[in-house]
């Protein structure tokens, strides 16, 4: 799919005929669901996605909602297929942003309906950056949540921590790689203990919670924490940099 097209789609407004649109409808919090979605939405005969994410955005839905379970996820989107082809205005609802791991469902998504428009949206990982304060572009991401090869993944951000040189966001794997997995794995590999830690957990909704330990503490927590949690591994904050020296004066 080309970005003119879709940006071309989006621009005109409306759903294209025949093209199902997937849209990402934020971190959990409605207020943080986009106009241009919720107007999506409210044009959209079906919306589909999984039941998270359709509740989310059910204040604006006049169509019929169609939610999926990770169980019946294969059948759900081949009747969104078959709606779409019918010529029923079709959206599907991810999580976030549907550029920040969300890569899978896109793939099953297209699998069933063919080629899809993207609208995106407040990803959780914009929002744990906003909470700790730092920038995009001076942060690693990963994620690793994701079926099949993690291990390089899993390499990469250990290498990013023992490094030090850049804040790190990742995201676990619910449930067999959470948060004190993480941090007790990062430690076989080489990572400083003391390095600073904050698991943000369910961001943008009622119970969020933020918990700023250290690698080696992380490592030892019991805590159970929920499928909606991010690791920030922020670098210590530094004092700006010389102007001077920055253009060699
Ligand atoms: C499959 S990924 C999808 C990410 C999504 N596309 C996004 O941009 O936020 C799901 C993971 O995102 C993270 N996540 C999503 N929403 C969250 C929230 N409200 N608070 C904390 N983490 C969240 C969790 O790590 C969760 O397991």
């Amino acid at each position: 799919m080309s970005a003119e097209r879709t940006a071309r789609t989006m621009s005109e407004g409306g759903i294209p005929a025949r093209r199902v649109v997937c849209v990402g409808i934020g971190p959990g919090d409605p207020r943080y669901v986009t106009l241009a979605v919720r107007d999506v939405v409210a044009e959209a005969d079906v919306v589909s996605g999984f039941a998270t994410a359709v509740a989310v955005v059910r204040d604006w839905m006049t169509g019929t909602a169609l939610p999926m379970s990770y169980r019946d996820q294969e059948e759900v989107l081949a009747q969104v297929a078959e709606e779409a082809r019918a010529g029923r205005r079709c959206v599907v609802c991810l999580y976030g942003d549907l550029n920040v791991s969300a890569g899978e469902l896109l793939e099953r998504v297209r699998r069933h309906c063919g080629e899809v428009d993207l609208l995106p949206g407040i990803s959780s990982v914009q929002v744990a950056l906003a909470r700790a304060g730092i920038a995009l572009e001076q942060t690693l991401f990963v994620t690793l949540h994701a079926r099949g090869e993690v291990e390089g993944r899993r390499r990469e951000l250990a290498e990013a921590i023992a490094a030090g040189a850049r804040h790190v966001v990742a995201l676990p794997t619910p449930y067999d790689f959470m948060p004190r997995d993480v941090a007790a794995y990062l430690l076989t590999r080489g990572a400083d203990p003391a390095r600073a830690v904050t698991v943000y957990q369910r961001l943008t909704l009622p119970d969020e919670s933020a918990l700023h330990t250290t690698v080696r503490q992380l490592a030892e927590d019991v805590t159970a924490f929920s499928d909606l949690s991010i690791l920030v591994f922020p670098l210590p904050s530094r004092p700006p940099r010389d102007e001077g020296a920055m253009h060699g004066a």
